[in-house]
């Protein structure tokens, strides 16, 4: 089954207007020389930046998205913003579940899953974000976390077109540590089997990211693996020379 790898940049809550303009304008560039893209790119900007980012990377196939989103449409939800705002923007996608907003947010898999079923209803497309933290692994609880994360944040109505999940273990997210290609492709091919029970014959199209430290010289054997069809990135997304250097990896 081909699937065609997105390359998705989480800038979290980094840049002011002039660097979130410099790198979306960076990135545009490269992307309209390239003639037939092997992947879809995406840059999820901080709120205050993507009106501009939108504007920046227009004509390039650069696709944008949000960081988050609310359940509700509208409403008194103050600090919140709704998928339909972000769609209204341009926006095509939202990362939703990150293990940082589990963390700073509290935020569980029944709210995620009520996050996604909004977003989609909005027309968003949803990246579900999965992952253990290095005590989990270390107690050998990888596959048991993974599986019901899974479970409990996939969408009802989950398919290939609106939804792609990103496995990011915590413990290698922003610290240098990448899960090794093996590694990863182990969790990868559990999850697909996992997506497989909720949604038959569909988990062979979803894509399913890769996230943590994620660098153009590991970014290769890690896309190379079969179940891995693209990547969600940190640190390495908020350079140009960085982020179009793992897009080429593909
Ligand atoms: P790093 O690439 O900085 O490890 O971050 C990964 C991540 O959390 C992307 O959502």
């Amino acid at each position: 089954m081909a699937r065609r790898p997105l390359i998705a940049g989480n800038w979290k809550m980094n840049g002011l207007k002039k660097d979130g303009r410099a790198l979306a304008a960076g990135l545009a560039k490269l992307m309209k020389k390239e003639k037939k893209p092997a992947f879809e790119m995406l840059v999820c900007p901080p709120y205050p930046l993507i009106d501009r980012v939108v504007e920046a990377v227009k004509g390039s196939g650069i696709k944008v998205g949000g960081q988050d989103s609310h359940t509700a449409v509208s409403g008194a939800h103050t600090g919140d913003v709704s998928p339909a705002m972000l769609a209204d923007l341009g926006c095509k996608y939202v990362i939703l579940g990150h293990s940082e907003r589990r963390t700073d947010h509290g935020e569980k898999d029944a709210l995620v899953k009520a996050k996604a079923e909004a977003a989609i209803a909005a027309g968003l497309k949803v990246i579900v974000c999965v992952g253990e933290t290095l005590a989990q692994r270390e107690k050998g609880q990888t596959i048991a976390v993974n599986r019901r994360q899974v479970r409990g944040s996939l969408p009802d109505g989950a398919d290939a077109k609106n939804t792609v999940i990103a496995y990011e273990p915590v413990w290698a997210i922003g610290t240098g540590l990448t899960a090794t290609p093996e590694q990863a492709q182990e969790v990868h091919a559990e999850i697909r089997a996992t997506l497989a029970g909720l949604i038959g014959g569909e988990a062979d199209k979803m894509r399913i990211l890769y996230g943590g430290s994620m660098k153009p010289g590991n970014a290769g054997e890690l896309m190379a693996q079969p179940d891995i069809d693209g990547g969600l990135i940190g640190g390495a997304a908020l350079k140009v020379e960085d982020f179009w250097g793992i897009a080429k990896s593909c």
